[in-house]
């Protein structure tokens, strides 16, 4: 039986969370589903949050997948432990679902000197407080400040990364972020769409900041629960395929997703909708 790893985000962010995954561990087979339809998901109340990405994970249950990684901190911080607590055990409770935070959290703080990390990320993600919930529990210690950059997301899914105009959203987040404190040493980059925008970030970032994307902590954290979970690992099938989805068009999917994923990228539509 065919069942893969399910990978899940609103849109093409996940993708740059699927590639360091599909590095470290190739012998799996992957399913990505992208939400392009209705994302994006960051300037959503939680309720729609909630039930898109309950929508997502079921449909990626019905395909087989044993384990799914919500590769989307909105979705993360918004839908994952409603889902884990109230639905799986119901749906599937032999299934396992699992976010992009809390292995992100887990790590973060070792990676500063001044104990002053700075979050940037969607507004759903900022106005949940996960990240500062969740550093807090491993890294007492470290002060989490928040930047919510709610045009960031937009200006990736259509493509205007490289442009002029991306340069004044990106110089002001970064801006208002360093104002709450000059001493913040790590900068996160709290949504899968952002390593996108690495280099103009790094622009204006003031010297010596450390800039930290999830995709290779995501995956060496997956790596290490696999190590752990027998009963999940020897349930994910291994000939290293990987299958892409998409809910909006595939020729867009196609076209734009090469620019997160490395390579090019042939997808099929999948239809999810609230009358599913
Ligand atoms: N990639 C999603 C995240 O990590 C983007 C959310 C959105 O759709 O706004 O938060």
């Amino acid at each position: 039986m065919h069942t893969p790893i399910g990978v899940f985000d609103s849109g093409y962010g996940g993708l740059t969370v699927l590639k360091e995954i599909e590095k470290k561990l190739p012998q799996y087979d992957y399913l990505y589903l992208g939400d392009n339809a209705r994302t994006p998901y960051g300037t959503r109340s939680y309720e729609t949050v909630y039930r898109y990405t309950l929508q997502c994970v079921t449909w990626m249950f019905h395909r087989g997948c044993p384990l799914i990684i919500i590769a989307c901190n909105t979705a993360s911080a918004k839908a994952l432990r409603t889902i884990q607590q109230k639905d799986l055990p119901q749906l599937a409770p032999e299934k396992r679902v699992l976010g992009v935070i809390r292995p992100t959290a887990e790590v973060i703080g070792s990676f500063s000197t001044s104990g002053k990390v700075g979050i940037l990320a969607t507004k759903g993600t900022v106005e949940s407080q996960s990240y500062v919930i969740e550093i807090s529990r491993f890294f007492p210690d470290i002060t989490v400040y928040q930047e919510a950059c709610p045009l960031w997301v937009p200006l990736v899914e259509n493509n205007e990364q490289e442009s002029p105009g991306a340069d004044y959203f990106i110089e002001k987040h970064i801006n208002n972020l360093f104002r709450k404190d000059k001493s913040i040493d790590v900068a996160l980059m709290g949504c899968t769409h952002y390593p996108l925008l690495k280099h103009k970030i790094e622009k204006f970032l003031p010297p010596g900041v450390k800039l930290i994307s999830q995709g290779e902590i995501v995956a060496d954290r997956l790596d290490d629960y696999l190590k752990r979970h027998p009963e999940i690992e020897e349930r994910c099938s291994k000939q290293g395929t990987l299958r892409f989805f998409t809910t909006d068009s595939t020729d867009d999917f196609d076209n734009h997703a090469a620019l997160f994923y490395g390579r090019s990228i042939k997808s099929e539509h999948c239809n999810i909708c609230d009358a599913n």
